[in-house]
């Protein structure tokens, strides 16, 4: 008798931990930066690369996709959000001020972003193109 409630205990041990795999797993799927599915990106990322293709409406490769001007993609890997965040409230040097042309952009103004979200989006953004997750071809929403 002993013996099988050691074998119940067993099981539901086992099955808890399964169960806690399903949900850790879909808890990382959450809180990954950008997801993809075929040619669709979700809303944030979506945003984030409206933004980057129309903020001052030109978008910010137009500076940044020409050297000598530092490449985003290089640049988020040794800026945090935080820092990068200023550059745009503040501007630096040739780096115009770009928070109230980023809240401009359409699908961010109609998202209802504020300063906070904007700038997280267009960050996520070229995270996920710096590490390949997504690629720079133009993204649709999902649905
Ligand atoms: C008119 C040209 C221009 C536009 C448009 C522009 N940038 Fe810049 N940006 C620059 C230049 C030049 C620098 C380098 C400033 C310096 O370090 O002296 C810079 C620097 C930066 C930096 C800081 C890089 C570092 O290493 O410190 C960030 C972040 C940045 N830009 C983000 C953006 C984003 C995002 C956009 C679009 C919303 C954008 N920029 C649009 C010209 C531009």
């Amino acid at each position: 008798m002993a013996n099988v409630n050691k074998f119940k205990k067993i099981i539901a041990g086992t099955a808890l931990v399964a169960g806690l795999g399903i949900s850790s797993g879909q808890a990382l799927a959450a809180d990954a930066l950008c997801q993809i599915e075929g040619d669709r990106v979700d809303m944030k990322t979506w945003v984030g690369m409206k933004i980057y293709d129309r903020a001052f409406g030109r978008g910010c490769g137009t500076c940044h996709d020409v050297s000598p001007n530092p490449n985003l993609l290089e640049v988020v890997k040794k800026l945090s959000q935080d820092e990068f965040g200023n550059v745009l409230k503040n501007g630096k040097n040739a780096m115009p001020k770009a928070i109230d042309a980023i809240l401009a952009v359409g699908p961010a103004k109609k998202a209802g972003y504020g300063e906070a979200e904007a700038i997280e989006a267009v960050y996520n953004y070229l995270k996920c193109r710096a590490d390949g997750t997504i690629p720079a071809t133009k993204l649709k929403k999902m649905k």
